[in-house]
């Protein structure tokens, strides 16, 4: 593993890797070691993750690793609001890559029929009951994370501190599909462990950018990279 310095990151907290299969082994070892920790200490743990194509392989190799996966709780940092079964759902993700093994899923997708802003309401309640330990997030090349969006008006309570929120609904993504539930910000910094996970040259500019910016708004996921309260880990190829 190769440590680099990014112009502003604190070099203790990134980690750059050869491509992006090394990435997902050692992103899996690495919080297979933290599962193992927080299950001894607590006797379970929960995870939370985000969709979109980056962290495939990081389940595949996650899900190979001798886990007591039945100790283990996950959910999705954002959900698209389609059934589990569609090929938009980021949960189907999840139970593609844990097929067999006795891992709970927290599920953020809708009941049959469910209209979104009633979801996010049900969701709100629910997660009252989830205590997320460690949170990987993902990034897009415009700055978002989780489905919390540049310069959106959902991010008031998203990017919220103090908000009481713990998930929010979004009916006019950019990103498609249009309509998402999303974990606050306030919700996913109860996270003791923290992560980034990006690939590409262009993600990486972003990250950049996200470190000095003083509109937050402008690239949400500065919210997370600015916090002095949890550290956090970026594994990057
Ligand atoms: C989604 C997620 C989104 C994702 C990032 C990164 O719907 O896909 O809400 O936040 O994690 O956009 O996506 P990639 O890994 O595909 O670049």
């Amino acid at each position: 593993m190769e440590q680099a310095k990014l112009d502003a990151a604190d070099s203790d907290n990134f980690f750059e890797f050869e491509n992006k299969g090394e990435l997902a082994e050692m992103l899996a070892q690495d919080v297979a070691d933290t599962l193992y920790s927080f299950i001894e200490e607590n006797g379970n743990v929960t995870i939370a993750v985000s969709g979109g194509s980056t962290p495939a392989p990081f389940f595949a190799a996650l899900a190979k690793i001798d886990l007591d996966f039945s100790k283990i709780t996950i959910l999705m940092v954002d959900e698209r609001w389609v059934d589990v079964r569609h090929a938009d759902s980021s949960e189907r993700l999840l139970h593609e890559a844990f097929a067999g093994l006795p891992i709970n899923i927290f599920s953020l997708a809708p009941k049959a029929n469910e209209d979104v802003m009633a979801g996010a309401e049900r969701l709100n309640k629910a997660l009252q009951n989830i205590n997320i330990d460690i949170a990987i997030l993902g990034m897009g090349d415009d700055g978002h994370t989780a489905s919390l969006f540049p310069n959106h008006a959902a991010l008031k309570e998203g990017l919220n501190p103090n908000s009481s929120h713990n998930c929010i609904a979004i009916t006019d993504s950019p990103k498609p599909p249009s309509q998402r539930v999303s974990l606050t910000y306030a919700k996913i910094m109860q996270a003791r462990q923290l992560i980034l996970h990006i690939t590409g040259e262009s993600k990486k500019g972003v990250l950049e950018r996200a470190l000095h910016i003083k509109n937050q708004a402008e690239l949400p996921i500065s919210a997370f990279l600015q916090q002095s309260e949890t550290p956090i880990y970026i594994y990057y190829a």
